[in-house]
C-alpha cells in the first residue's frame, strides 16, 4: 500500500474504533449551500447537522474529504506556487461529534493518534488554543485538556480570532479552535538572515506549519455578524493529509511527496525545465496543483463556463496555462498531466478512474481554447504596460482588465497577478464596476434577498408532493423580506427545485387572506415557500391554511422528467453508455438534458433517440418509486449521478415492469403514474454546451403536439407562399430555388454589361493629367456596390485609369468610391484610399481604403457635385502638377 492510503486508512481506522461511522467525501460541488462555491471543509455536509435543520443516524463520524480553496473565507489561491504546504484542492481528514464528545477526548485522540500511531516527535509539535476576546471566554477546557497529554506548557500557545475561532463562512456554524502545529526544522525558516527574527507559531517564515485543526463548534454567526450558541455542542476537525504524508515521508514539501511526485516527474518530462523547490519551481507547483483541483471538479460534475463554478474552474486552468508558458509551454500539456494523477488517486477516489477520459478531454479542450487568445492577450498586456511605463503609472487601469477579460479571457486574478510580477497593481473596483453592468446588461438581478441564516432553525418540513396536491396545515414559521413572504410549513405538497426540476407554484390561503406561492427552496430539512401576500395582512405562525400547488404548472413538469429517465436511457442505448448526466433542467414547458459525449450527434442518431423515447411511451410503461439503503441501490445496477449527494437511503424511480425495467435511477423527482400520459416526445434542438458536453432540448404532451402542429402551419404557409397548391411544395421549393439562380446570372451578365457600357463612356470624356485618366462622375441613386462594379470596369479596360464615382443613396447620405489601375497604384503616386478621403472631404464626409480601390461617404448628399467636380484637381495636386 503507497504512503498516502496508509495515513487515510489508520487515521479512519483509528476513528472507526471509537465508534465513528465512516462517511464517504462528499462531491467538491456542495449539494443544497448556496454560500459555497466548492466543498471547503470536511464539515459542509454537516452543517445542517450544527444548525438543528436535519440529523443523522450516527452521533460521531470520520472520512476524508475532497476539498477546495479558492474562494470566499477560506482562500489559499494565492499562496499556492510560493508555499511548499498550500493547495488549491486538498484532503482534509476529519472527525465529528454531533452533541456528542467534546474537547478533552478530541484532543486526548489527536494527540494519542500523533504521537502513538504515527510516532511524530513530540518535541516538535504545538498546540494552539483560543484566548478569548470580547464575544467568547478564553478556552481554558481546551488548554486544560492539552496539559493533560503531557505536552510541555511552554509548547501551549494562545491565539486570537484570525488563528483560533474557525468560521465556516461569512455565515453559520463556527466556535474556537484548537490546532496543532509542526516544528519543521531551523532550515525551513524563510527568514534566516532577517536580524532580529524569532520563530513563532502562527508566525510567517515557514518553519512552523499547522497539521490539524480541532473546532468546537458551540456558535452561528448570522447575517448581522451576531453570534448566537447553537443547543448543542460539536466536535470538527481536520487534519492536512498532504502535510502529514510531507512530514511522515520526511521529505522537504508537500510537492515532493507521493501524491505529487509521478506528476511533477511527467511535468518536467513534457517541459524539459528540472524542478526545484525555489522560485523557479512556481510554474511546476501551480501546474500540479491546479490540475488537482481541475480534475477533482469535472469528476464531480462541474464544468468550465463562464460564470459561478465553471469559472473559478476556467481561472484556475488558465493560471496554470499562463504560468505553463514560464517554463516554455505554449501548447496544452495540462491534460497529459491527469493520467499520473489517477494513478496515484484512482484508488481511493474511483470517480477519476471513471471518468479519465471526460477530464482529459474537458482539459484539453479548455487549453486549446485559451491558447487560441493567450498569445494576443500577452501582446495587448505589453502593450499596457510599456503605456502605463510611459505615462509613469503604477496601476492598470479597470478598463485594460476587463477588455483583457473580455477579449481574450484573462481572469482578473490572472491580470493581477501579472501586475503583481512587475510591481503594478490593478482597478479592481472599476473592473467590478464594468463586469456588473455587463451583468446587468446580460440579465436581471436576483429575485430574492434570501432568507436570514437562523430562519427555521430546529424546525423541519416534510414533503408530500408525491402523494398529495393540496393539504390543510399550519404556518411553523413566517419572515418578510421586502415583497417576499417566506414561509415554513410542517408538511407540504411543494416541491423545491432540486435535481434539475423547477419548483413547484401555486397558493397558500386561509379564512381571510391569499398569498401566492413563486418559488420554493429547500436548505436541509426545511423547505421554504417564497410567497407574495394577494390579500389579508402577513399571516403569523400558527395560522390554520389550505395550501395547494397549481396542478396545471406540475403535471407537464411529471411528463418531462419521466421523459428525462427515458432519454437518459435511450441516450445510454444509441450513444453509448459514455453519455452520462451532466445537468438537466425539467421545466413545465421543456426539458433540457446535458450529457458527456465529444461529438456531435448525427440526425440519424437523434432520430434513433426520438423514436425509442416515443417506442417507450407507447409500452405505457408503470412508473413506480420506492426507497433503499443507497449502497444496495449502486450493487444492483441503479444508475446514480455524478456529483450528487445521496443520503443512507435513496429513492429510486423504477419505470418498466419489476422484472424487465426500462430505466432505474435515484431520483428524488416527481413523476407521472404511466409513461403513456406523456403521448408524445420530440426532440427541438441537439447542441454543444462545452468541450465533452452536449445538450438536448425536448418537449412532451401537448407541448409537442403544438409544435408539431406548429411545423404543419408553417408548412402550409410555405407551400401558400410557393403557390404550390396540391403539387409537392418540395419539388415547387427546388424548381423555384433554380429559377432564383438562373435569375441572378442573368443579373450578373445584365449588370456587368451595364458597368462595362458606363465605364467605356466614362473613359471616353477622361481628361489626361501627367499620363494618368482622371475621370469622375455623379450619379443619381446608385448603390456603392454597383458603383465599385463600374470601377472594376474602369480598372479592367484602362491601367492607367484614376476614377471618382459618387451618388446619393438616401435623403440623407451618400457615397463615393474611387479606383485606380494598377499602373498608377505602381508609380506609387496615387492611391485610392488618400483620394477618396480627399474627395470626401469636400463634401463632408471621410472615408478610405485599398490604394487600388477605396469607398467613403457623407451626411451631405448635394455636396458630392463639390466632390466630383474637385476630382481632377486633387489628383493633379497629388501628382505634384501645380
Ligand atoms: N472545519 C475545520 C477546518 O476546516 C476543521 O479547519
Amino acid at each position: 500500500m503507497n504512503k498516502s492510503a496508509e495515513i487515510r486508512n489508520q487515521f479512519i481506522d483509528f476513528f472507526r474504533e471509537k465508534e465513528h461511522t465512516v462517511i464517504p467525501s462528499a462531491p467538491v460541488l456542495p449539494a443544497d449551500d448556496p454560500t459555497l462555491l466548492f466543498t471547503n471543509a470536511g464539515m459542509n455536509q454537516f452543517k445542517d447537522v450544527f444548525l438543528e435543520q436535519g440529523s443523522r443516524p450516527y452521533s460521531r463520524a470520520v472520512n476524508s474529504q475532497k476539498c477546495i480553496r479558492v474562494s470566499g473565507k477560506h482562500n489559499d489561491l494565492e499562496e499556492v506556487g510560493p508555499s511548499p504546504s498550500h493547495h488549491t484542492f486538498f484532503e482534509m481528514l476529519g472527525n465529528w461529534s454531533f452533541g456528542d464528545y467534546y474537547k478533552s477526548e478530541a484532543i486526548k485522540w489527536a494527540w494519542e493518534l500523533i504521537t502513538e500511531v504515527w510516532k511524530i516527535d513530540i518535541d516538535r509539535l504545538y498546540a494552539t488554543v483560543f484566548k478569548g476576546n470580547d464575544e467568547v471566554q478564553p478556552d481554558d477546557e481546551a488548554r486544560d485538556a492539552w496539559l493533560q497529554t503531557g505536552i510541555s506548557p511552554d509548547r501551549i500557545t494562545l491565539h486570537g480570532r484570525k488563528d483560533n475561532f474557525w468560521e465556516m463562512g461569512e455565515t453559520g456554524p463556527c466556535g474556537p479552535c484548537s490546532e496543532i502545529h509542526y516544528d519543521l526544522g531551523a532550515k525551513f525558516c524563510l527568514k534566516k538572515d532577517v536580524k532580529g527574527h524569532k520563530c513563532e507559531v502562527n508566525g510567517d517564515c515557514g518553519r512552523i506549519v499547522e497539521l490539524w485543526n480541532l473546532v468546537f463548534i458551540q456558535y452561528m454567526r448570522d447575517r448581522k455578524g451576531d453570534l448566537h450558541p447553537l443547543p448543542r455542542r460539536h466536535v470538527d476537525t481536520g487534519a492536512g493529509l498532504e502535510r502529514f504524508l510531507r512530514v511522515l515521508e520526511g521529505v522537504d514539501s508537500n510537492y515532493e511527496t507521493e501524491l505529487f511526485k509521478p506528476l511533477l516527474t511527467e511535468l518536467v518530462n513534457i517541459s524539459g525545465v528540472d524542478y526545484s523547490a525555489g522560485d523557479s519551481g512556481i510554474p511546476h507547483r501551480v501546474a500540479v496543483d491546479h490540475v488537482r483541483m481541475l480534475a477533482f471538479s469535472l469528476a464531480d460534475g462541474i464544468l468550465p463556463s463562464n460564470e459561478g463554478r465553471g469559472y473559478v474552474l476556467r481561472r484556475i486552468l488558465r493560471r496554470a496555462a499562463r504560468y505553463g508558458r514560464e517554463i516554455g509551454l505554449e501548447t496544452p500539456f495540462l491534460f497529459k498531466l491527469v493520467d499520473p494523477l489517477v494513478e496515484v488517486m484512482g484508488e481511493a477516489y474511483p470517480e477519476l478512474r471513471e471518468r479519465n477520459d471526460h477530464i482529459v478531454g474537458v482539459i484539453r479542450a479548455e487549453e486549446e481554447s485559451f491558447a487560441r487568445t493567450l498569445g494576443r492577450g500577452l501582446e495587448l498586456f505589453g502593450g499596457v504596460i510599456e503605456r502605463i511605463g510611459k505615462e509613469k503609472k503604477s496601476v492598470i487601469s479597470g478598463e485594460d482588465a476587463f477588455k483583457l477579460y473580455d477579449t481574450y479571457g484573462f481572469p482578473l486574478d490572472l491580470t493581477e497577478l501579472m501586475a503583481r510580477e512587475r510591481n503594478l497593481t490593478v482597478d479592481g473596483d472599476r473592473f467590478e464596476q464594468l463586469m456588473k453592468e455587463q451583468r446587468i446588461r446580460a440579465r436581471g438581478e436576483s429575485k430574492f434577498e434570501g432568507s436570514s441564516a437562523e430562519f427555521g432553525m430546529g424546525l423541519k418540513s416534510e414533503f408530500i408532493g408525491y402523494t398529495h396536491r393540496d393539504v390543510d396545515t399550519e404556518i411553523l414559521a413566517v419572515e418578510k423580506h421586502g415583497q417576499s413572504i417566506e414561509v415554513i410549513l410542517d408538511k407540504t405538497p411543494f416541491y423545491a427545485e432540486a435535481g434539475g426540476q423547477v419548483a413547484d407554484k401555486g397558493w397558500i390561503r386561509w379564512s381571510d387572506g391569499e398569498m401566492e406561492v413563486v418559488d420554493v427552496t429547500r436548505n436541509g430539512d426545511i423547505i421554504t415557500h417564497h410567497c407574495h401576500l394577494k390579500e389579508g395582512a402577513v399571516p403569523e405562525p400558527g395560522l390554520s391554511i389550505k395550501v395547494a400547488i397549481d396542478w396545471n404548472y406540475r403535471l407537464p413538469i411529471q411528463y418531462n422528467h419521466t421523459a428525462t429517465h427515458l432519454l437518459h436511457t435511450a441516450l445510454r442505448k444509441h450513444v453509448g453508455m459514455h453519455a452520462n448526466q451532466a445537468g438537466s433542467l425539467v421545466a413545465p414547458d421543456r426539458l433540457r438534458f446535458d450529457f458527456t459525449h465529444f461529438e456531435k450527434l448525427t440526425p440519424e442518431l437523434i432520430e434513433e433517440i426520438e423514436l425509442n423515447v416515443n417506442r417507450a411511451i407507447r409500452e405505457d410503461y408503470p412508473v413506480k418509486w420506492y426507497v433503499k439503503p443507497f449502497q444496495e441501490a449502486l450493487d444492483s445496477g441503479i444508475t446514480a449521478l455524478f456529483g450528487e449527494k445521496y443520503g443512507e437511503e435513496v429513492r429510486v424511480v423504477h419505470i418498466g415492469s419489476d422484472e424487465h425495467p426500462y430505466s432505474r435511477e435515484l431520483c428524488g423527482g416527481t413523476h407521472v403514474e404511466r409513461t403513456g400520459q406523456l403521448g408524445l416526445f420530440r426532440i427541438v434542438s441537439e447542441s454543444a454546451v462545452s468541450a465533452g458536453v452536449r445538450r438536448i432540448e425536448a418537449v412532451t404532451g401537448e407541448t409537442a403536439v403544438r409544435l408539431a402542429l406548429s411545423e404543419k402551419h408553417s408548412l402550409e404557409d410555405i407551400a401558400d407562399l410557393l403557390g404550390s397548391h396540391g403539387s409537392d411544395p418540395v419539388e415547387k421549393l427546388s424548381k423555384t430555388l433554380e429559377e432564383k439562380h438562373n435569375l441572378e446570372k442573368e443579373n450578373e451578365k445584365l449588370l456587368e454589361g451595364w458597368a462595362k457600357g458606363i465605364a467605356v463612356e466614362m473613359l471616353s470624356e477622361a481628361s489626361q493629367v501627367n499620363g494618368v485618366q482622371v475621370v469622375s462622375r455623379l450619379f443619381d441613386e446608385v448603390s456603392i456596390d454597383r458603383m465599385k462594379l463600374i470601377g472594376d470596369q474602369i480598372r479592367a479596360r484602362d491601367n492607367r485609369a484614376v476614377a471618382l464615382l459618387a451618388s446619393p443613396v438616401s435623403k440623407g447620405a451618400g457615397q463615393l468610391c474611387c479606383v485606380v489601375g494598377d499602373a498608377v497604384v505602381k508609380d506609387g503616386k496615387l492611391k485610392a484610399g488618400d483620394l477618396v478621403s480627399k474627395a470626401a472631404r469636400l463634401a463632408g464626409g471621410g472615408g478610405g481604403g485599398r490604394p487600388h480601390m477605396a469607398t467613403a461617404g457623407t451626411k451631405y448628399p448635394d455636396r458630392l457635385p463639390l466632390a466630383v467636380e474637385g476630382f481632377t484637381e486633387i489628383v493633379k495636386k497629388a501628382l505634384g502638377e501645380n
